[in-house]
């Protein structure tokens, strides 16, 4: 007689995703109000807890701030090693100017989502270009906190796109 096999329930991936702030963002809340609002760092960091708490998919988010170039640098070139599956990264002013903030993100080996608070391209013309957009999967941009929000989505929605099985030609 055949054994009866119990249909497998697969509880979906955890996706583990990083998300990563540039220079001075520490200072939010007093910072130039006036362009990123009175929220401060660890609010927006609470809002995006609280949003992926009401996902129906497992996400587990961990956070990360520096001021320099090279902590931000190493910290890219370990997700693959700490098993993220996606980064939301705001580069701050690093996005004008770092080309080896670009590098480590297209080394990296996993998608990663751009965001800013402010809208850089009705700022000064200097932050019209972004140096870290095209090692990006998207930018959302001028949504104050929502734009972390929207990015979050984003990423999660592309890292599900991957994990579906390839279509068979
Ligand atoms: C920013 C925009 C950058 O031009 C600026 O240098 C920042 C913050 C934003 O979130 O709007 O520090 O990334």
């Amino acid at each position: 007689m055949k054994k009866k096999t119990k249909p497998q329930s697969k509880s979906p991936k955890l996706l583990r995703i990083l998300v990563i702030h540039g220079p001075n963002l520490n200072l939010l809340g007093s910072r130039e109000p006036d362009i990123y609002g009175k929220i401060t760092l660890a609010q927006i960091n609470q809002i995006l807890k609280a949003e992926v708490s009401k996902l129906d998919v497992p996400v587990q988010l961990s956070f990360f701030q520096s001021n320099h170039e090279g902590e931000l640098v190493d910290k890219i070139g370990q997700v693959r090693h700490n098993k993220y599956e996606g980064i939301l990264i705001n580069p701050a002013a690093y996005t004008h100017t770092s080309v080896v903030l670009r590098d480590a993100l297209s080394a990296c080996g996993i998608p990663a989502v751009e965001v800013h608070l402010s809208n850089i391209y009705s700022r000064e013309e200097f932050r019209h270009h972004s140096l870290t957009a095209p090692a990006c999967v998207g930018q959302v941009s001028g949504f104050r906190e929502a734009s972390y929000v929207l990015g979050l989505h984003g990423l999660i929605n592309e890292l599900q796109k991957r994990m579906q099985p390839r279509d068979v030609m």
